[in-house]
C-alpha cells in the first residue's frame, strides 16, 4: 500500500492560506435535510470566478479555499496510483458541487458514461449542461437507480466530511455495490491521520463557523474494515488539504 505524506509546500502553504482567508458566502440548499450540504451558492460562485478571470474550480481551490493547486494535487496522486491509466469507462462521482473534481477527472480519462449525484440542483444542472454528465435523482445515501456491480471508477471528493456519520456509511455500502469486480472506490474522510492537536485547534479556532455538520470526522480503521467486508481492499492513502487542515484520501479496489 502506497502512502503518502503531508510534507509538501502545498499542504504548509494551503495551512497558512487558509488560517488568513476572509469568510464566503454560504447558503443552504433547498434540499438540505439537516446542515449536511451546505454549499456554494451558483450563481454568486459563477460570477465572481468569472470576475477573477479564472475557472470555478480554480477560483475555489484559490481564492474560496486558499489551497491552490488542491485539487490537481488529488488528481495527480491518483494518476500515479493508475487510478485513470485503467481507463475506467463508466464513472460514478457523489456531490460533485462545482465539478472541479470532474473536469480533472476528464482531462485524464474519457468515460463513455458519467453519473452523478449531486443534492444541489442548480450545480447538477451545470454539470449536465457543460459536460454532458447523467445526473441521477439523488436522495439520502441512495445510488439506486445505479445497477449492481456496474461502475468502474466510483468517487467523492469533500462530501463525507460535510455530511453526517451515518449518511457517509449508507454511502459506503452503495459504493461497494455499484462498483464492478476489478472496479475502484476513492474518497476522502477526516481521519485521525489529519486530526493531531494542532489541526483539532485549528478548526476549533479557524475553521468550520456556519457550516454547522462541517468538517465531520470518520475513523480511518471504520472504513477499511467496513469496506474488506464487501471484497474491497485499502491499496493507497494520501493527505490531502482540506478547510485549515486535511482530509485522507482512500484508494480502495474491489476484488475482481
Ligand atoms: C463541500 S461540497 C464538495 C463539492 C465538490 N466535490 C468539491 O470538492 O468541490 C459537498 C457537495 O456534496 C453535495 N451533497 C451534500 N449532501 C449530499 C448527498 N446526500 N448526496 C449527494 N451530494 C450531496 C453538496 O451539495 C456539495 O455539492
Amino acid at each position: 500500500m502506497r502512502a503518502v505524506g503531508r510534507g509538501t509546500s502545498l499542504f504548509k502553504s494551503g495551512v497558512k492560506g487558509l488560517l488568513g482567508r476572509a469568510g464566503f458566502d454560504i447558503v443552504r440548499s433547498t434540499n438540505n435535510l439537516g446542515g449536511v450540504d451546505d454549499f456554494l451558492p451558483f450563481e454568486a460562485t459563477m460570477r465572481a470566478a468569472r470576475a477573477a478571470g479564472k475557472s470555478v474550480g480554480d477560483y475555489i481551490d484559490e481564492v474560496m479555499n486558499g489551497t491552490p493547486g488542491a485539487t490537481q494535487f488529488t488528481i495527480d496522486e491518483l494518476g500515479a496510483l493508475g487510478v485513470f491509466a485503467a481507463e475506467p469507462d463508466r464513472v460514478l462521482e457523489i456531490g460533485p458541487g462545482s465539478g472541479r473534481y470532474l473536469e480533472k477527472t476528464l482531462t485524464e480519462c474519457s468515460p463513455e458514461r458519467y453519473e452523478v449525484y449531486e443534492t444541489a440542483a442548480s450545480w447538477a444542472d451545470y454539470l449536465v449542461d457543460t459536460f454532458g454528465v447523467v445526473a441521477r435523482p439523488t436522495a439520502g445515501s441512495s445510488l439506486a437507480p445505479t445497477p449492481d456491480g456496474s461502475i468502474d471508477l466510483v468517487q467523492a471528493h469533500k462530501v463525507f466530511n460535510t455530511v453526517t456519520f451515518l449518511c457517509a456509511c449508507r454511502y459506503f455500502f452503495e459504493m461497494a455495490r455499484v462498483t464492478r469486480p476489478g472496479g475502484r472506490i476513492v474518497f476522502d474522510v477526516m481521519t485521525e491521520a489529519c486530526l493531531d492537536p494542532a489541526a483539532v485547534r485549528a478548526w476549533a479556532t479557524q475553521g468550520g463557523a456556519g457550516h454547522d455538520s462541517y468538517p465531520a470526522a470518520m475513523p480511518r480503521r471504520t472504513c477499511v474494515d467496513l469496506f474488506a467486508t464487501f471484497g474491497c481492499s485499502l491499496e493507497a492513502s494520501f493527505l490531502a488539504p482540506m478547510g485549515v487542515a486535511f482530509t485522507e484520501v482512500l484508494v480502495f479496489a474491489k476484488a475482481a
